[in-house]
């Protein structure tokens, strides 16, 4: 028979473990930060630019379980005092969840690509999911440990746009640095992953565009092969635990879609 009941070890897989989320104020980082710290991580720290929201969410997980920090992915130098404050504070960092990103303002096609609005998007999508990396990677290697870095890219980093040139390249990019970090990594046991999430509902796709909640779930719903069901952060937090924690100890490399069936039509 089937084995279904839950066991203890189901509801802590990350006993001990403590992670940075960058981008965790808001969206599929504040529900990934949410579902680290029901799984027992012994911190999690919240990077992000929304202070007085990236502070609601530390408080209302709990602050012996989570924290916020300021952080601007495009700084590296916030990003180097980010994970040296975590190590110094929590003694080690075991996952680094490189999650802020931005679809950028202008909807775009080649033919009237914003350059100014590419330099924007790209230093926190592709340059500042680049720094995360490296200095998550850097201490890692110092403290010897087996850390697990997971970058969020999109179905955009494997197909191309109709529109939003700038984002569909930024995530190409970004599934650029997972493989080519993974490679370089695993000589120090360091995992790295991405989850590449279809639409959902999140401030970033509300704002974009400019739906109402209901309208935007129909509206990705029609694209997705698995009907009856919005995708939401939720789902794409539990695919990043998994990347995240021992049960995916010999996966590396690997852009984990999280698209209700998106890719495959
Ligand atoms: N929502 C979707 O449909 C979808 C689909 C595929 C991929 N993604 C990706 O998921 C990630 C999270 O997006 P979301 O939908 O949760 O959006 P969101 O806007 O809810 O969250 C993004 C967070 O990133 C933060 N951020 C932006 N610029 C930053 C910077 N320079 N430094 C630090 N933090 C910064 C924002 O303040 C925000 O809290 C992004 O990388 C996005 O590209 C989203």
């Amino acid at each position: 028979m089937a084995e279904t009941s839950s066991t203890p070890s189901d509801n802590n897989k990350l006993a001990g473990k403590v992670a940075i989320i960058t981008g965790g104020a808001s969206g599929i980082g504040e529900a990934t930060a949410r579902l680290f710290a029901q799984h027992g991580a012994l911190i999690v720290v919240i990077a992000d630019i929304q202070d007085e929201l990236g502070h609601q969410v530390a408080t209302s997980i709990g602050q012996q379980k989570c924290s916020y920090m300021h952080c601007d992915v495009t700084d590296e130098e916030q990003v180097k005092s980010l994970v040296e404050w975590t190590v110094k504070n929590f003694g080690r960092l075991d996952i680094m969840f490189s999650n802020a990103g931005i679809l950028g303002s202008s909807d775009q096609t080649i033919l009237n690509l914003d350059l100014s609005g590419f330099d924007r998007l790209f230093a926190i999508n592709a340059r500042g999911m680049a720094t995360c990396v490296k200095h998550a990677a850097r201490v890692m290697v110092e403290h010897r440990l087996r850390g697990s870095i997971v970058c969020t890219a999109s179905v955009a980093a494997s197909n191309g746009g109709r529109r939003r040139t700038d984002y569909h390249m930024s995530k190409h990019a970004v599934l650029g640095l997972v493989r080519s970090a993974s490679m370089q990594l695993g000589v120090h046991g360091i995992r790295v992953n991405c989850v590449s999430p279809y639409g959902l509902v999140t401030p970033m796709t509300l704002h974009a565009h400019r739906k109402g909640v209901e309208e935007l779930e129909n509206m990705y719903e029609t694209n997705m092969s698995l009907k009856g069901a919005a995708l939401t952060a939720k789902h794409v937090a539990d695919a990043v635990l998994f990347l995240a924690c021992n049960d995916s100890e010999m996966v590396t490399g690997h852009d984990l879609l999280v698209d209700g069936g998106y890719r495959i039509q």
